[in-house]
Parts: C-alpha cells; structure tokens; sequence
C-alpha cells in the first residue's frame, strides 16, 4: 500500500517529537518516500539532520528558506513539484499528510487557518488526508478548547488518532501520549486506501431540506441543517468520486469541488434526483423531504384576517421512485429519522421502499447538530455506531456502500479497503480520565 507512495509527516514541538523518528522509519521500511516538515519548537527536540538522515529527504522547516530543496520521490509525486513554492510542492506531491505529535498549539492553528510556519502552510495547502495524531499534558488535553478544537477536525474530515492513556513527560498521568507508531502507520495506510477508494466512481447524494410553498412568502419545511448529506458528498469527493450533489435549502455551505444541483421543492428534487440516478453507480438519499405540499399554493401573501386552513397533500416518495428504477448493481441508500420504534420502521422502510440500507437516527441525535448516532440497517444486521461527528458517520457509510458494491461485481478497491479497515485499531476516543500523579510530582521539582 505504501510502495511508491509520498507522505509528509508533520512534527510539532513537544517532547514526542522523538517518536516521529520511529514513525519516518516505519513509512521508509514500507517503501513510502517520506518529507518531513517540522514547526520550529519541534526542531528544539529533536534536528532536522535526524529526519533528513532517517527520511533521506531535505526536511522543510523554514518557510523562507531553500524553496526547491530537491526531494527524492516517485515518479507520480515528482511530477507535481514545480520547485518553485516550497509548502505548497510538498502538498501537492504528498498523498496523505500526517502530523505526529500535533501539540494542543499546533491544533488550535489548524482549526483557526493560521499558517505561520512551513507545516502549518502545508496543510492549508493540502487536499490530501490529514492525520492528526495528539501529544500533549492531560490538562491541555482535556481542555475544552482543545476539545472542541478536535471535534472540529473530525468534522472536516481530518482522522485523529490517540492519544493513549499513561505516564506523561509531565509526571502526570493519562490520556495526552502520542499514539502507537504501528497504529499511526495503519492510519495512513487506510487513508490512502480510501483515498482512492471510490476513483472514478459516479455517486449521487441527495441533501438538505425541501421547502413547500404556501404563498409567495411562506413555506412548509423541517428542521434539517444538510449537515449529513454534505458530509456524505464530501466524503465521496475525497476518496475520487465524481459526485453529483442535488440539495435543497441548508444551513451551511455546500462542499466544493462536486457538481451542484440546487432545488427547493420535493418535486424539483425529485426531478433532479431521477434524472442523475440514471447515471449514478451509488445514490445515497439523506434529504430531508417534507412529506406534504400545500394543495394550492397563494400568488398573493395570505392575509392575517381570521383563521386559515391548509389542504395539504402528499409528495411524491423518491427513494421509493429511485428504488423502482434501479440500474444494475446501483447501490441505493436511504436513511430513516424515527422517535420511536425506530429498528422496527427502519426495517420496515428498507422493504418498502427496497433499498440496501437504512440509516437510523433519532432527531434529537441528528437534527442540526455535528454529530450523529445511527444504526445501518440492513435485511438481516443492524449494527449501531457510537456517536461519531457527520464525516465519521459518512465513512462508514461510503464503507459499507463499497462493500455492497463490491459484492454485486461493482468490485473497485472496496475488498482492499476492507482488509485494511480490518487490521487498523480503532481510533481511541477522547475520554476525560482524571489525572493521577505518580512518584516525580512536577510541582516537587
Ligand atoms: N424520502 C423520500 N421522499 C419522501 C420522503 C422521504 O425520498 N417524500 C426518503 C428520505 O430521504 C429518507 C427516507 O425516504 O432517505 C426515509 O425518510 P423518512 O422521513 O424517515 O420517512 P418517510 O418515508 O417520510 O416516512 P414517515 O415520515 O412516515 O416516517
């Protein structure tokens, strides 16, 4: 996986800066060509000649220094570097960039978009997968900034791996160690399978809400915010799909980068939905569709005089329409958002409207919010995810839609992509454990 392949290993300044080394090794043994950026706090652990010798690449860490330092790389890499801006080469030319250790500082410049310094530079520049691996002091750790500054990460797509629990440089002890270099490794290895993963595959995502007109001021619509379905578009866009997005009203932005059809009403979109399912090898249906359309819409605003009934009727069923007109190994998913009874209705919408399967949440869990907690539902397995930010939860979607693709003979890289997820040790979570002291107190010293 890794042969002929380029990744820039980010170092930032904290004290597991001397892991990077270990991690560097790891990549070059696997064949992978390597360019190590460093912050300037990192070369104060450790110096750019270690990584330069361990990488066999000039290390980038001054952002106005050498801009054409002539790296080592495979053909395919090469290629993109014009040898003329220096962070931008390295993220043209790097198929994943991984940052180990990230310190809390190094993080919140990430968020924010600051870009001081040459690793800071690269990854605004960068369209590859961005592995994010922690290190730092329980407390930086715990803090809610640094909290919710990786929940921000994670929703933009970024994978964060570690940190892990133990004795700290500090003297204290809990989570804030930078993650094992195996599990770092098989990070990047999974980010490169899935980075290329749905290459060239046509993949229709319908997103948003729809909105009924009442009359030329007024409408009839639901909570939804699109945040789903934009992350599903996102999702797909980066592992190379080609990706139509047909989306109704949202609360966000809609990604870049994907062909855009904007609509406003379930019959537009149903409109736009049918016409690109034609083409589409997977479709996945997150929208939000109001289920009834005022019977008759008002030309004129509807006076405040007296009471006012509306003739509702229903709107047409997509997913059901886009079921019926399946293509040949087309992979279609729904979702379902139940207040109760939702493992019964969710099987029960996977029949009727005959799809593969069924995403369930809950609206309290869903609606507008970053994060969601669903259950994939399918004929014979439901299998429920912990709460997961929006991109996390399309993963495993765009996952599992690889899996179902290639079991109908649409093949690709989903069975690759498979054995790897496999082997990868799950990403530990950012669980608050109180900090023990142990025998070297910091405040002793
Ligand atoms: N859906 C659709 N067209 C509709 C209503 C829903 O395509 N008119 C799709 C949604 O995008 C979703 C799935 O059907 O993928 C289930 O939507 P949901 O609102 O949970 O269920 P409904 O089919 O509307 O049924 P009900 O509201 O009675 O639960």
């Amino acid at each position: 996986m890794l042969s002929g392949r380029t990744v820039a290993v980010g170092v930032s300044g904290g004290i597991a800066a001397y892991k990077a080394c270990e991690l560097v090794r790891w990549l070059k043994a696997r064949g992978s060509a390597v360019i190590v950026v460093m912050t300037r706090g990192a070369a104060e652990f450790v110096t750019p000649l270690t990584f330069q010798t361990l990488s066999g690449n000039p290390v980038v860490h001054d952002l106005w220094g050498d801009q054409s330092p002539g790296f080592d790389l495979p053909q395919g890499a090469a290629r993109k570097v014009g040898g003329k801006v220096g962070h931008v080469d390295v993220a043209e030319a790097a198929d994943v960039l991984v940052i180990a250790p990230a310190t809390a500082n190094l993080i919140a410049r990430l968020v924010h978009g600051e870009a001081p310094d040459a690793l800071t530079s690269v990854a605004l520049a960068s369209r590859s997968p961005l592995i994010v691996c922690p290190a730092m002091d329980v407390e930086m750790w715990r803090n809610p900034v640094t909290q919710a500054n990786v929940r921000t990460l994670r929703a933009r797509g970024a994978i964060v791996v570690g940190p892990e629990s133990g004795p700290l440089a500090s003297g204290l002890e809990g989570p804030g160690r930078l993650a094992d270099i195996e599990t770092i490794g098989q990070a990047v290895e999974e980010a490169l399978v899935r980075r290329a993963s749905l290459e060239g595959v046509r993949v229709l995502v319908g997103a948003g809400r729809t909105e009924e007109p009442i009359d030329p001021v007024r409408v009839l619509t639901n909570r939804s915010s699109g945040k789903m379905g934009f992350a599903l578009a996102e999702g797909a866009r980066d592992r190379g799909a080609e990706v139509t997005l047909v989306a109704g009203p949202a609360s966000i932005d809609p990604p870049e980068r994907v062909k855009r059809v904007g609509v406003a009403t379930a019959a537009e979109m149903e409109k736009a939905m049918v016409e690109a399912s034609r083409s589409a090898e997977v479709v996945l249906m997150a929208a939000a569709v109001a289920d009834f359309r005022p019977r008759r819409v008002s030309t004129r605003k509807v006076k405040r005089d007296g009471s006012l009934e509306l003739e509702l009727e229903p709107n047409p069923d997509i997913l059901a329409r886009l079921a019926s007109m399946r293509r040949k190994g087309q992979v279609l998913i729904g979702f379902a958002l139940e207040t109760e009874q939702g493992l019964r209705r969710a099987r029960a919408k996977l029949q009727e409207k005959g799809v593969d399967l069924i995403v369930l949440n809950a609206p309290g869990e869903a609606i507008g919010s970053d994060t969601n907690r669903v259950t994939l539902v399918e004929a014979r397995t439901a299998r429920r995810l912990p709460v997961l930010s929006k991109r996390e939860v399309a993963e495993e979607i765009l996952d599992r839609a690889l899996e179902l693709r290639a079991a109908r003979g649409g093949a690709g890289r989903a069975g690759r992509a498979r054995q790897v997820a496999a082997r990868t040790v799950p990403t530990p979570r950012a669980r608050p454990a109180a900090p023990r002291r142990v025998a070297a107190r910091r405040e002793a010293r």
